[in-house]
């Protein structure tokens, strides 16, 4: 992969990257499409990285459906390169994560709930830019978190590649796309939408009250809804992701939610204001 590219470079080809877990959707798409705005080529790697997953059973049941994937991303544009490693390619036979300082944000929500998730995700990103060596890479809002972690792993390692986050995708009914909603059963997914329509109210609400008194109310939400369990809601600054404790004029907030249906975990997050 590496010396194809580096090829392409040496004729001034401008290469963006859009790094996957595959099982693609409307949502990766999304990606690709503005990196096709923005690039000569893309590449899209798919790759279920194991190292990031904190649960054994959610990695083995992680969908994986290459061939479907090259075949999607081929009705697109045939200006994208589909880099899908093996393990063995990635990790050898040491699968094993590099432990990262990402200035406390690694610590709030998904680094609270998913032990060694962002050494994971941390180690494979910073792999793949190693490889891939891309001008822009790009990431979904989704995992918002995750965007801010990666801002800092590039800032940290002084990796020169420019990243740039993309707005959350939904489904018409405001579900945020996600590879793991296709392992929803029909019920759950049926209340699943739930989930971004609280997160508009609470947006609502956070005009006019405490983000305690917010959270509150969203956490009694959830404790009427049979098919949702809530794991977390958070209200936290963008830069730090620390929970807010008294609303600051100069500061932007956003909302965090992870929420399981059944034995499936799905997160989502809205700007506040
Ligand atoms: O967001 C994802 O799909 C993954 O965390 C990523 C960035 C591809 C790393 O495995």
């Amino acid at each position: 992969m590496s010396t194809c590219l580096d090829t392409l470079k040496k004729e001034n080809v401008s290469i963006g990257f859009v790094p996957t877990m595959g099982a693609l959707h409307d949502g990766h798409l999304s990606l690709v499409e503005k990196g096709l705005s923005q690039n000569d080529i893309i590449v899209v790697s798919v790759f279920v990285n194991p190292t990031q997953f904190d649960n054994e059973e959610d990695l083995v049941k992680y969908p994986r459906t290459l061939e479907d994937d090259v075949k999607l991303l081929g009705t697109v544009s045939n200006s994208i390169i589909v880099y899908a490693p093996t393990v063995q390619d990635i990790y050898g036979e040491d699968i094993k994560s590099q432990f990262f300082v990402f200035d406390g944000l690694e610590h709030e929500m998904e680094g609270a709930f998913r032990d060694g998730h962002f050494d994971g995700v941390g180690t494979i990103v910073k792999r793949l830019f190693e490889i891939v060596k891309p001008e822009k890479a790009y990431f979904g809002e989704k995992d918002f978190q995750q965007l801010q972690i990666i801002r800092k792993l590039v800032e940290i390692y002084k990796i020169p590649v420019n990243i740039i986050g993309c707005a959350i995708h939904r489904a018409e009914d405001g579900l945020a796309m996600s590879s793991r909603n296709t392992r929803l059963t029909k019920k759950d997914r049926e209340a699943a939408p739930f989930i971004y329509k609280t997160l508009l109210f609470a947006k609502e609400q956070f005009g006019i009250k405490s983000a305690t008194k917010v959270t509150e109310w969203v956490e009694k939400q959830f404790k009427k809804q049979p098919l949702l369990e809530l794991e977390y809601f958070t209200i936290a600054d963008t830069k730090t992701l620390k929970p807010v404790k008294r609303k600051s004029k100069n500061k932007t907030y956003r909302a965090f939610i992870a929420v399981y249906a059944g034995d499936i975990r799905l997160i989502d997050n809205i700007a506040l204001n």
